[in-house]
């Protein structure tokens, strides 16, 4: 996607379709500066049909003209952006993504965005950051298994246009940023979309190593014998029924200075989740792709670092495999010792993604990291209780769930700490075992899962994101989303000092 960004006349900009708001004020629609611009061009055009009933006050409501009288673009498509006193950063993201969906049905490929001045520097920086990561994100298609596409519409070019003078340089720099989250998240949206015959533990190492070679990460990938050697064997139980071999896979960016302790990004990458022996229901199985999207987010946050040449090191640790069941698959009654040294009673084989991730969490310590920040579609208790809106931050230090936690606002990837703490934690008690791999009932399912976890992060400031409920869209629409790249990209520009 090409970005730039234009003054002048916003009237005889000659494009694809120019994007306005519009804003609701009771039954009546008030035209936002630059909607006003075009509608003196056009003698009241916008005004007049903003007005005749067809654009509902609704933010994110949408109304597209054609060949408007006066005005040099091809298109002009009205966004309700809501009541004017309740526009600020979330409607402006949410309106705007209604307008890329609404061109996606249009064969418009250039499009302008106007943007007000008035509004505060740092307030623009952020538009303009947000729209360049959304035009991305609205332009995405998953349609390479497809024999036919039949589709008009491909994202090829946005123009800001300023109604004033701006800092352009802050604002280019700002452009570098949405493009870098937002080509992160496509990644990750297409290898949460990818099926799981392809997108395979081997797949997800191929692809680190291509990111690898394209941003100069080091890549280490380490095969089923190292595991043994190290000791993962809650890995590795997981693994043992599946054809498709185990990976652990290491990338590193060295961006910070040599001695800084670096941010450790850890991701679960279960390729195929059946459940194992306790094996899931059939109905939407085929969903449990998806539960390689914490290892698939972190190798879409590498390629954002990696294209931000960011000034930070930043390890990525992803355990993948695939959890099936078989003759040789681990049992409900097992007992395998971590690479920490803990035996884990597995109760439950379908509880499997901290059976992955414990050991990865250990193998986290030999980094002396500053934090260490995982992601896993760890447990549905977390989309019962957040929903699909909003993802579940564990900790087990407080600011550091809140650094998270306002990266997340920021980005428009919404975030909520969740409590852990010695009355969840005591409910993980095994009669044989040091540790079992599931509470003792279903009540507070995620922190339990998050406890578990806690177990293996003692050495550290550790935080865990359940994105069960954020990463995939289910229903008409169902597809990866490409959270919580956002969420993370954001936390570690500004630990980078570059926010
Ligand atoms: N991958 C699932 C969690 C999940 C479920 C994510 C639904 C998204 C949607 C995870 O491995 C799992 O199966 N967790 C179990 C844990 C239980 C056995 C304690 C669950 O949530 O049911
Ligand atoms: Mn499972
Ligand atoms: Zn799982």
């Amino acid at each position: 996607m090409e970005f730039s960004i234009k003054g002048g006349d916003l009237s005889q900009l000659k494009t694809d379709c120019v994007i306005v708001g519009v804003y609701a004020s009771g039954d009546s629609r008030k035209l936002s500066k630059a909607a006003q611009v075009l509608d003196k061009a056009a003698k009241g055009a916008l005004a007049a049909a903003a007005g005749n009933g067809d654009l509902s006050g609704k933010a994110g409501s949408t109304l597209m003209l054609q060949s408007v009288p006066g005005v040099a673009a091809q298109r002009v498509l009205l966004v309700s952006c809501g009541p004017e006193k309740d526009y600020g950063n979330k409607v402006f993201s949410n309106a705007l993504t209604s307008a890329f969906k609404a061109l996606k049905s249009t064969a418009a490929t250039d499009v302008v965005v106007p943007l007000e001045t008035s509004f505060s520097a740092s307030d623009l920086i952020w538009k303009v950051e947000q729209t360049a990561c959304l035009a991305i994100a609205g332009a995405y298609r998953f349609t390479q298994l497809k024999s036919k596409v039949d589709d008009k519409h491909v994202g090829k070019a946005v123009t800001f246009h300023l109604d004033g003078k701006a800092d352009e340089k802050a604002l280019k720099a700002a452009i570098k940023r949405g493009e870098a989250i937002g080509e992160g998240m496509s990644l990750t949206k297409t290898l949460g979309n990818l099926p799981p015959n392809i997108a395979t533990p081997s797949y997800l190492a191929s692809t680190a190593k291509e990111l690898a070679k394209a941003y100069k990460f080091k890549c280490t990938v380490l095969e089923k014998k190292d595991m043994e050697k190290l000791g993962m064997n809650t890995l590795l139980s997981v693994s043992k029924a599946s054809y498709q071999p185990p990976k652990f896979i290491i990338l590193e960016h060295k961006g910070g200075k040599k001695s800084a302790a670096p941010v450790v990004l850890v991701g679960k990458g279960i390729t195929f989740d059946t459940g194992g022996i306790s094996l899931k229901p059939s109905a939407e199985m085929d969903e449990m792709k998806y539960d390689m999207q914490g290892a698939g987010s972190m190798l879409g946050v590498m390629k954002t670092v990696g294209m931000m040449k960011l000034p930070l090191n930043v390890v990525m640790l992803v355990p993948t495999c695939e959890n099936m069941p078989g003759g040789n698959a681990s049992r409900p009654g097992d007992i395998v010792k971590s690479m920490a040294g803990h035996t884990v009673e597995i109760l439950n084989t379908d509880a499997e993604g901290r059976l992955i991730l414990c050991d990865a969490l250990t193998y986290a310590e030999r980094f002396k990291p500053a934090a260490v920040v995982d992601a896993a579609t760890l447990t549905g208790a977390m989309v019962i209780a957040l929903g699909h809106v909003t993802t579940g931050v564990f900790a087990n230090d407080d600011k550091l769930a809140q650094e998270l936690v306002g990266a997340g606002q920021v980005a428009n990837d919404a975030a909520w700490q969740l409590p852990m703490g010695p009355e969840y934690d005591e409910g993980l008690k095994s009669n044989f075992a040091d540790i079992p791999n599931i509470g003792a009932g279903r009540a507070g399912g995620s922190i339990t899962a998050a406890c578990f976890l806690g177990r293996f992060t003692k050495s550290y400031k550790w935080a865990h994101l359940d994105i069960a409920g954020t990463a995939w869209k289910s229903g008409a629409d169902k597809g990866a989303t490409g959270r919580p790249v956002p969420l993370l990209a954001n936390f570690l520009f500004k630990r980078a000092g570059i926010l």
